[in-house]
């Protein structure tokens, strides 16, 4: 049995006195983390004080992070400042990323190599764009970033990653895949995880979703076979709102 795990994504949104109101709604409020993992992906300037207050049954994530451990790359952040803080978790090849600041699936697989060597776990984030999908690429796109994300990974890390798939038509715009689509995609994102890694793999792996999730259609997207979790931008702004998702049971 795979535990969901539903994970906020702030993106580039709120102030440090918005961070430190929300986790002081929700920490004593979201769902055991014996049932559910939480999870809240913020801004780097406040990981250090939403780990301090994260409390029992949530986790603190980063959205990013430079895969050398140290050296000449101003403005970045190496995976041992996170870790060394109290991080657990980092999404990795968010398209946001990918596409405005030209994160290369190179780049992407060296960082979930290195998030394994400081101990976070990699939210790494695959998806289609509108064109792919009526083009018919859909499985090809998300296919191509999954093999390169995932090379050289022993089955133990492999077991360990947690893989987001958002389209990018549906982030951000209102329109979410259908719980049927999101699925489908899934399913073929665990059929080549089964064909790289070994069904146990496949099977152990949590795959989310993500694009325009929100507290009325969480239910029915985790009632799918495939579907393990969400990976919420907008509706995880809200504490009230989070406090809905990750309590969707
Ligand atoms: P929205 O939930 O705002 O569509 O964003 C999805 C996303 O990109 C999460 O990483």
């Amino acid at each position: 049995m795979r535990k969901p795990i539903i994970a906020g994504n702030w993106k580039m949104n709120k102030t440090r006195d918005e961070s430190l109101q929300f986790i002081y709604a929700v920490k004593d409020r979201v769902a055991s983390a014996d049932t559910v993992e939480s999870v809240i992906c913020a801004p780097f300037p406040y990981l250090r004080c939403l780990v301090k207050r994260q409390g029992a049954s949530l986790r603190i994530g980063a959205q990013n992070m430079h895969f050398e451990s140290e050296g000449a790359y101003t403005g970045e952040i190496a995976p041992q400042m996170l870790s060394s803080i109290g991080v657990s978790y980092v999404v990795l090849g968010h398209s946001e990323r990918r596409e405005m600041f030209n994160e290369t699936d190179e780049a992407i697989n060296k960082k979930v190599h290195v998030s394994f060597s400081n101990g976070l776990i990699p939210i790494i984030c695959v998806g289609e764009s509108l064109e792919d999908r009526e083009a018919g690429q859909t499985n090809q796109i998300v296919e191509a970033q999954t093999v390169k994300a995932l090379e050289g990974l022993t089955k133990e890390q492999a077991k360990q990653v947690v893989i987001a798939y958002e389209p990018i038509w549906a982030i951000g715009t209102g329109r979410t895949a259908t719980a049927e689509q999101a699925n489908e995609t899934i399913g073929y994102i665990r059929s080549v995880i089964e064909r790289l890694f070994g069904s146990e793999v496949s099977e152990a792996v949590r795959i989310q979703y993500g694009g325009s999730v929100n507290p009325n259609n969480i239910k029915e997207l985790m009632a799918q076979e495939h579907i393990d979790g969400a990976l919420v931008g907008g509706a995880s702004l809200d504490p009230q709102s989070f406090l809905a998702l990750v309590n969707y049971q």
